[in-house]
């Protein structure tokens, strides 16, 4: 494994199967009374979020506390940030908190970049700007897998404003080297320039990509980052590009719809289809607790001999520092290698 998680493309295909495998041992946790593991035990992983966020935060807020690491949470709205300091300083100030990881969602693209040069501990990208959005990626990636199974030649249609997304960017990525065939679906306006070099095709008729699909993931609108006009009006664009209950009906059978969310209802997505059998949108976002502490979990060497183990809850930061030290050793590839589902 790698020291940080940037890119979906730092992942080789190990990489990214040692993470699923561990998200899939992680999330038999959930059906347990006490949800909770201590392997970070005396770990720090600070949330350092510049940009609004539901789901991604709270995932990683809970993935870190179910592995027992202590949470910081910092959002740049009422901090220093509005005092105008800067990314370092603020990232050094962590730092010299005790930071073991930094989970970073802000609206710079390559800012997690920066931040792995400067501080010690461990980053994860959890959004930057347009550029990527990993841990989306491989909880897209776990959430098919639960119900396709290997997703080698698999089809995936990836819908919408790929513009801005940077969930579509992790995604193309990360299925490429999970093997799956990926096909990126948008007008003209909303595909970005130089998409012929990314290892995927590209479509701009909807209708004519479903029947051959065996996943469709819609993409939110992303208004907050359009400074142009990218489409004549919302009624146009979910006449050509939205998913509604007609649409869904040319998937095959077993193909299921999936959205990162926020999802904007009524124009990439119908309510009806939201909610629909086919629909695993909310499952995503339960997935996407074990994927993250899967990554937290690996990333930060957690005690190994700890999965399987139930926490001793709670436990008291005196009780901690009573504790022989951890060897801090990281995970290795070959503990998990060979059990791909
Ligand atoms: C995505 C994001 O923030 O990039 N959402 C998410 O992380 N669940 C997609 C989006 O905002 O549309």
């Amino acid at each position: 494994m790698t020291k940080h998680l940037i890119s979906a493309g730092d992942l080789s295909r190990d990489d990214a199967l040692l993470i699923l495998d561990t998200a899939t041992q992680l999330a038999r946790l959930a059906d347990r009374p006490i949800k909770k593991l201590p392997t970070l035990r005396g770990r720090t992983v600070v949330n350092l979020f510049y940009e609004d966020s539901t789901r991604t935060r709270t995932s990683f807020e809970a993935a870190a506390k179910r592995l027992s690491a202590d949470v910081i949470n910092f959002s740049a709205k009422g901090s220093s940030v509005s005092k105008g300091e800067s990314l370092k300083d603020t990232a050094l100030t962590l730092e010299a908190m005790g930071a073991d990881g930094v989970v970073i969602r802000h609206q710079a693209s390559g800012a997690p970049h920066r931040l792995a040069n400067w501080i010690k501990g461990s980053v994860v990208n959890a959004g930057d700007g347009t550029h990527e959005h990993p841990t989306q990626a491989l909880l897209d990636a776990f959430t098919m897998r639960r119900h396709l199974g290997n997703l080698e030649s698999r089809r995936v249609a990836i819908v919408g404003d790929v513009l801005h997304s940077r969930v579509a960017r992790s995604n193309v990525l990360l299925l490429n080297t999970l093997g799956a065939e990926v096909t990126l679906v948008a007008p003209p306006t909303l595909l970005p320039v130089g998409v012929e070099g990314w290892p995927c095709g590209h479509s701009f008729d909807l209708d004519s990509v479903l029947a051959k699909t065996d996943v469709v993931m819609m993409l939110r609108v992303q208004r907050e980052r359009m400074n142009d006009s990218y489409f004549p009006n919302a009624r146009e664009y979910s006449r050509r590009y939205g998913l509604d209950a007609a649409r869904m009906a040319m998937l095959p059978e077993h193909a299921i719809v999936m959205h990162p969310g926020p999802m904007n209802r009524g124009m990439e997505i119908a309510a009806e289809v939201a909610d629909s059998m086919r629909s695993v949108i909310v499952e995503q976002v339960a997935n996407g607790v074990s994927v993250r502490m899967a990554v937290l979990y690996l990333l930060l060497g957690g005690n190994v001999s700890a999965i399987g183990a139930e926490s001793s809850e709670p436990s008291t930061s005196s009780e901690r520092e009573l504790e022989p030290a951890d060897t801090g050793q990281r995970r290795r590839r070959s503990d998990f290698a060979g059990e791909e589902a």
